[in-house]
């Protein structure tokens, strides 16, 4: 048996909902190329797509908009709820627990009626969005405000966190963000997503294991300590003196290297766009001079290792221009997210198989219990 740590280049599905060229830095959903739907599309339009597999027809698109419209609030009880959450808890945290929660309130489990899977996505995609937004003025001692029906998807979002009707400018920036956050194959969240549900659990555990695993540095939680790095690198001139120390007592950069790519983040490239975008009309982020000299400086040590920007790099430097507090980063990569996760769980159910891997065992050899008063302290204790 051949162990592979992290189960590099092991294949533990077959899946046709998106693929990486990570030689050439390119990524597709469902076929089209990311950079195309990031231009052209909406993110309910891409969430759909990657969930049942085509572009929806403009009455299929209209109903489906419609429908997550309709599901956009949540219960008062689990508002409620989330007032008992401490408000110094980090919101992937609370958010994590709220989508758990809804599987209290949706508990029929018919996981092979196509209108149960179809309900439940319109919910989950609907309500994380008013979930994270809640805990965010819940935090602050408010009350959350209620979704507005005349506003799209992330206009509304954005209006729910920040109490005002966003520029539409910045509205559209932040959909194609959620466009470029929904889905990347086999990451460590989607796995997850796919193990929970290959047990024919509740899609909201499903979800709710998949925003436990994202919330790691080491994964999406790595765009919050990507903003702490560059502000304790501080001025572009310190990028290379604080990339050589980090490299000599091997520390990783965050926001750096991928198992998937050898080169830049095709994402990573279109959020720098976008960033700079957002700067052009709404001022620069002193923070974009740093990122720009570390990207550069990394090239020459890291480069040659097959190690650039990651979707991280990036995106926090336009979330923060778009009003998003810092620790609500990786709660709004989880509500883009949840579209590939609920994408695996239909393709898990269609083909399922429970996950179920092997080991190789490194423990003790058989022996015999003892008295505690024979025993000696182990090394541990
Ligand atoms: N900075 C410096 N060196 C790095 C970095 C980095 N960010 N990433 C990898 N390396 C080096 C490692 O030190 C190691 O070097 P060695 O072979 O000389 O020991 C080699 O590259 C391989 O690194 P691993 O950690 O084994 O690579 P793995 O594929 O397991 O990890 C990961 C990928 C977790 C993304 C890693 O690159 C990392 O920790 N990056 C920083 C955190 C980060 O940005 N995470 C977000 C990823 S994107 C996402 O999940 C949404």
């Amino acid at each position: 048996m051949i162990f592979r740590p992290g189960l590099e280049g092991v294949p533990v599905t077959q899946s046709a909902i998106c693929d990486i060229d990570g030689l050439k830095g390119e990524l597709t959903y469902r076929g089209y190329p990311l950079a195309d739907l990031a231009s052209n599309s909406n993110f309910l339009e891409t969430a759909f797509l990657l969930i049942w597999g085509e572009l929806p027809d403009p009455k299929q698109l209209r109903e489906f908009e419609h429908q997550v419209q309709m599901h956009r609030r949540v219960s008062f009880r689990v508002r409620d709820m989330m007032k008992c959450f401490p408000a110094s808890g980090h919101p992937m945290d609370a958010l994590q627990s709220s989508a758990a929660s809804l599987g209290l309130f949706y508990s029929r489990r018919a996981i092979d009626d196509p209108q149960y899977i179809y309900d439940a996505v319109v919910r989950l995609i609907a309500k994380i969005p008013t979930m994270v937004a809640a805990f965010q003025l819940i935090r602050k001692g408010q009350d959350p405000i209620q979704p507005k029906d005349n506003l799209a998807y992330s206009d509304n979002f954005l209006y729910m966190l920040t109490e005002r009707e966003p520029d539409p400018l910045a509205a559209r920036i932040f959909d194609r963000c959620l466009i470029l956050h929904a889905e990347h194959s086999l990451n460590a969240s989607t796995f997850s997503a796919r193990v929970t549900a290959s047990t024919l659990t509740d899609p909201y555990a499903v979800v709710a294991s998949a925003v436990g695993t994202l919330a790691g540095p080491l994964h999406g939680g790595a765009n919050e300590d990507v903003l702490a790095m560059l502000e304790e690198i501080g001025s572009p001139e310190c990028a290379v003196p604080y990339l050589n120390k980090a490299i000599a007592e091997k520390r990783k950069i965050m926001g750096f290297g991928h198992r998937e790519y050898r080169v830049k983040d095709p994402r990573a490239s279109i959020l720098q766009s976008l960033a700079e975008e957002l700067f052009a009309r709404f001022g620069k982020d002193e923070m974009y001079d740093v990122a720009k000299a570390l990207e550069e400086a990394a090239e020459a040590r890291l480069g040659p290792k097959g190690i650039y920007p990651n979707v991280d790099f990036y995106s926090g430097l336009v979330y923060r221009k778009l009003g998003i507090p810092r620790d609500l980063f990786t709660p709004v990569f989880a509500i883009s997210r949840v579209a590939g996760w609920l994408a695996h769980w239909r393709e898990q159910l269609g083909a399922n198989r429970i996950f179920r891997p092997s080991q190789i065992y490194t423990g003790s050899k058989p022996r015999d219990w003892s008295n505690p008063e024979s025993r000696t302290p182990s090394k541990e204790n």
